[in-house]
């Protein structure tokens, strides 16, 4: 079997993460050797930019260091992590890739677009997901889930809710433009169903 290169995408409180976590199992269950990373992070060099980048002392950050060092964490994990793994057979799931830097330094910050899709060809080596699954919910219920957490909002989730609006907006616009690739997933409903469906699309991208 091929190795398979799936991302997982969605504002924050989306239950991405908990749904990558049933796919390891999922993966490791069929036998399939599998690694999973997170964004911005999943080296020493990515995992030190996540700090600068989520740190709430940080607000006067620009828009475009911003996207700078989103993609240079990315540059960093492709190349040290995450090609070699595909290279040597094993599939990789990452929890957010570069849809991530579109929908919220793109249509979340305003940046342009045009260059945005140049950066990333740039940062990822050209490096495009299998399949991307994009967990649908709106700002309301990400609140309320964040609500239900606790404890501080790190620098990127005090966005007010125009910012996670937008960020929504650009997912689903992505959705649309890269249809082949981006499955969209109802992730307002409980943890049961939203995994049925994760599954029902894995099985899929593998059988291909
Ligand atoms: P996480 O909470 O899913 O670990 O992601 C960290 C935060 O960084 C989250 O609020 C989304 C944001 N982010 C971007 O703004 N651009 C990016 O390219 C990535 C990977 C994450």
């Amino acid at each position: 079997m091929h190795p398979v290169f799936i991302t997982l995408e969605g504002i924050d409180f989306s239950g991405k993460s908990t749904q990558c976590g049933h796919i390891l199992a999922w993966f490791e269950a069929q036998g399939m050797p599998t690694l999973l990373v997170r964004e911005p992070g999943g080296t020493a060099i990515s995992e030190q930019i996540r700090a600068l980048l989520l740190d709430t002392r940080f607000d006067a950050m620009s828009p475009v260091s911003e996207l700078l060092l989103f993609s240079a964490a990315r540059a960093q994990l492709v190349r040290e992590r995450i090609r070699p793994a595909l290279a040597s057979g094993i599939s990789v799931i990452a929890d957010r890739f570069h849809d991530s830097t579109t929908a919220y330094q793109g249509y979340g910050r305003g940046l342009d677009l045009d260059a945005i899709f140049r950066i990333h060809a740039l940062a990822t080596d050209g490096l495009e997901p299998d399949m991307t699954l994009y967990y649908d919910i709106g700002y309301e219920a990400s609140l309320e889930r964040r609500r239900a957490r606790g404890g501080d909002a790190d620098r990127m989730e005090a966005g007010d809710r125009g910012f996670f609006e937008r960020v929504r907006e650009g997912y689903l616009a992505l959705a649309a433009r890269f249809s082949s690739r981006v499955v969209v997933v109802d992730g307002s409903r409980d943890e049961d169903a939203v995994t049925r469906d994760t599954i029902a699309h894995v099985k899929n991208v593998i059988s291909r």
